[in-house]
């Protein structure tokens, strides 16, 4: 069956009507780059299984989360070359509450959890609202960008012998790193030696550029046994209202002990809405992806070539994943919170880099999941603020 494709055209004041957090939080005349939420017309098939959904009045229990995870390990057989038990898989409603619940079954209250810093700054709830202490991992910032120093971990976790999880951003948000296999290895076998457990978020799997290659932590060296993953369709789809995530565990005995280290009812259930798109979107969305990702592309090439060319005080280095740039704007003399200036000025909402941590400072997250016509408009606005 021919699949449904991508169009990159946003209409930004459909987008406004529409109602939504990205573009109605700001006043209308701030274009929103933001959250990290696409702007284009969602997978007609996504759309066609919501009102499906709607027109068989059928709304009782479903009692079937099995087409939910085969359409899972379709999906990662597929696109990321990943065979999974699809009976290793746990339904969630959103891809934090898969991290909650796998950080606090695989840790005690007190334990150490330890976060890549800057990271998605929701990762700084997790230790603090579970009552576990929460210890850094920072990057470093070398020649080629961001790199995860694994002697750096290796240190950190012999100093603290309390830390029992490590909590990984995989692509990272916001700095756009892709572990390589050699580093995925290194990080699972250092993780072993301290008897570590390891929860990665790999919400940005699908959105990896050409030259870089997304594994699952999970089939790093020594993953399975060791590893949880929580993931879903919400950023390549853009469908985070829908609400539906995946826990996927290497071993049927990971899955029974998450499953168990909470009282059943606190997990929930699945939801239909939430369930049905998502199987769509893992069904029928590989054609409409192929089409995002040749448009992502191309703006984040226009990102490059603009700000070397325009703004050569940004320290920029490209994302190899993710919709977002981190951008080190230090030194264009916007001052200590240079996303409000840049709101106030150049009628543009980003993401306030010092909320991502250690490393956040003087960096803005921009948000470039959009037209070739916004983004060339949010770069024509901002552009002239970071020039000094
Ligand atoms: C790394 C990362 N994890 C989780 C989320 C949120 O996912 P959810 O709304 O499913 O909890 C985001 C959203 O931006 C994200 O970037």
């Amino acid at each position: 069956m021919t699949q449904s494709t991508f169009d990159p055209a946003v209409d930004p004041a459909a987008r406004r009507s529409a109602g939504g957090a990205k573009w109605t939080r700001y006043d209308a005349d701030v274009i929103p780059a933001w959250v990290a939420e696409t702007d284009f017309a969602p997978l007609p098939e996504i759309v066609a299984a919501a009102h499906a959904v709607a027109d068989s009045a059928l709304f009782g229990y479903t009692g079937d989360e099995h087409r939910l995870t085969d359409a899972c390990a379709g999906w990662l057989q597929r696109r990321h070359d990943w065979a999974i038990d699809p009976r290793c898989v746990i339904p969630m409603v959103d891809v934090m509450q898969g991290v909650e619940v796998a950080v606090t079954a695989l840790s005690e209250p007190g334990d150490g959890v330890l976060v890549t810093t800057p990271v998605y700054y929701p990762f700084f709830d997790v230790a603090p609202s579970a009552g576990r202490r929460q210890v850094e991992w920072p990057l470093r910032r070398g020649e080629q960008g961001w790199e995860f120093v694994v002697d750096d971990l290796d240190r950190i976790l012999g100093d603290d012998p309390g830390i029992s999880v490590m909590l990984l951003s995989h692509p990272h948000n916001p700095t756009g790193r892709v572990m390589d296999r050699a580093t995925m290895d290194r990080v699972v076998a250092v993780a072993a030696a301290h008897d570590v457990m390891i929860v990665s978020d790999e919400i940005h799997h699908d959105l990896v550029y050409p030259g870089a290659r997304h594994r699952s932590m999970l089939t790093a060296e020594g993953g399975a046994d060791r590893v949880v993953v929580s993931t879903s369709a919400a950023k390549t789809f853009a469908i985070s209202g829908l609400r539906s995530s995946v826990l996927i565990c290497g071993t049927q005995e990971l899955k029974e002990q998450i499953r168990h280290a909470h009282p059943r009812m606190l997990l929930g259930q699945v939801n239909r809405f939430g369930a049905d798109t998502t199987i769509a979107a893992w069904e029928a969305g590989d054609a409409w992806v192929d089409g995002l990702m040749t448009h992502l592309t191309a703006m984040r090439q226009v990102l490059i070539d603009r700000l070397a060319g325009e703004a050569p005080l940004v320290r920029f280095h490209p994302p190899e994943a993710t919709f977002l740039a981190w951008l080190d704007v230090g030194r264009c003399g916007l001052g200590d919170d240079p996303a409000e200036r840049l709101l106030a000025e150049a009628r543009v909402a980003v993401q306030d880099g010092a909320a991502f941590g250690t490393g956040g400072p003087d960096h803005i997250r921009l948000n470039f999941g959009t037209s070739a016509e916004l983004l060339n408009e949010i770069l024509d606005r901002l552009i002239p603020h970071l020039q000094g």
